[in-house]
């Protein structure tokens, strides 16, 4: 029998599609009908061509972009929360503590540096500025990013350095779930398997998953199961939503 004791995410039914209206209101279906279910410690690894949707589907999951249809339910404080229909300030508080998320590419803030950036969630999520200094500076180590670095802000740093900064910001705080969107695309090898190590550490503390990882060998030693994501065409979704306004 399957336990859904320890489900952490349900996605339900997600369609998305983006309506351009600037470029007269052109239609691009881009998922239908995503259900899956996510228990903690897993990593669950989306996959499928580029264009497929696997960027989106992450980025509706951190409550980026509103479906068109479907309901993710997160755990958070014990209790199911529908991110699909949360308002603004309540996916902010899921995101400080429940939630975290590794874009493909770090958003520079200007004059702020380094160690703060990293600290900047753990921080928000209450801790102390010790613990969340001395945190980030741990993982800013193991990382590889040099210490003279630190007190600068990442805006003139290498893509990899910056990659490896958003990663340190991602794992800073000990999130329940945790989205990776290519968190090992400009890295070498040997920050690879820092990054491989972060993840397994992380699920064995129970954090759930849902990555994107374009390198097999990282995929295959940190994915639990794979999600498949076929590419649409404007046919299969057209009749489904037509008529619908969806705002990205
Ligand atoms: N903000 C947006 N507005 C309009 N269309 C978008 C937007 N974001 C993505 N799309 C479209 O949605 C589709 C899926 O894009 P997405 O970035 O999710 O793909 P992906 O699977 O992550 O691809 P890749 O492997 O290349 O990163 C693409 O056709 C893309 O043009
Ligand atoms: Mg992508």
């Amino acid at each position: 029998m399957k336990n859904t004791k320890s489900h952490v995410l349900h996605a339900r039914g997600l369609s998305k599609s983006f309506t351009l209206h600037t470029q007269g209101g052109a239609v691009i279906p881009v998922f239908d009908d995503i259900s899956f279910e996510l228990n903690a410690g897993e990593c669950l690894g989306l996959h499928g061509p580029s264009g497929a949707g696997k960027s989106t589907l992450l980025r509706s999951l951190y409550g980026n972009y509103k479906l068109d249809e479907g309901e993710i339910l997160v755990l958070h404080n014990k209790a199911l929360v529908d991110i699909a229909k949360s308002a603004y300030w309540e996916i902010n508080a899921l995101r400080r503590q429940t939630l975290g998320y590794v874009s493909q590419f770090l958003r520079v803030i200007p004059r702020v540096s380094t160690l703060e950036v990293v600290a900047e969630p753990l921080l928000n999520a209450g801790a102390s500025e010790d613990e969340a200094h001395a945190t980030a500076a741990a993982l800013l180590e193991r990382l590889r990013i040099a210490e003279h670095l630190w007190s600068l802000a990442p805006a003139t740093f290498s893509g990899g350095e910056q990659q490896r900064v958003n990663i340190a910001r991602g794992f800073v705080v000990n999130y329940p779930i945790l989205l990776l969107d290519e968190p090992t695309a400009s890295l070498d090898a040997a920050n690879r398997a820092t990054v491989v190590d972060l993840i397994n550490e992380a699920k064995t503390r129970g954090t759930a998953v849902v990555g994107i990882f374009h390198d097999h060998e990282v995929r295959d030693a940190v994915c639990d199961r794979l999600f498949d994501l076929a590419r649409l065409s404007a046919d299969q979704t057209a009749s489904r939503i037509a008529g619908d306004e969806v705002v990205a």
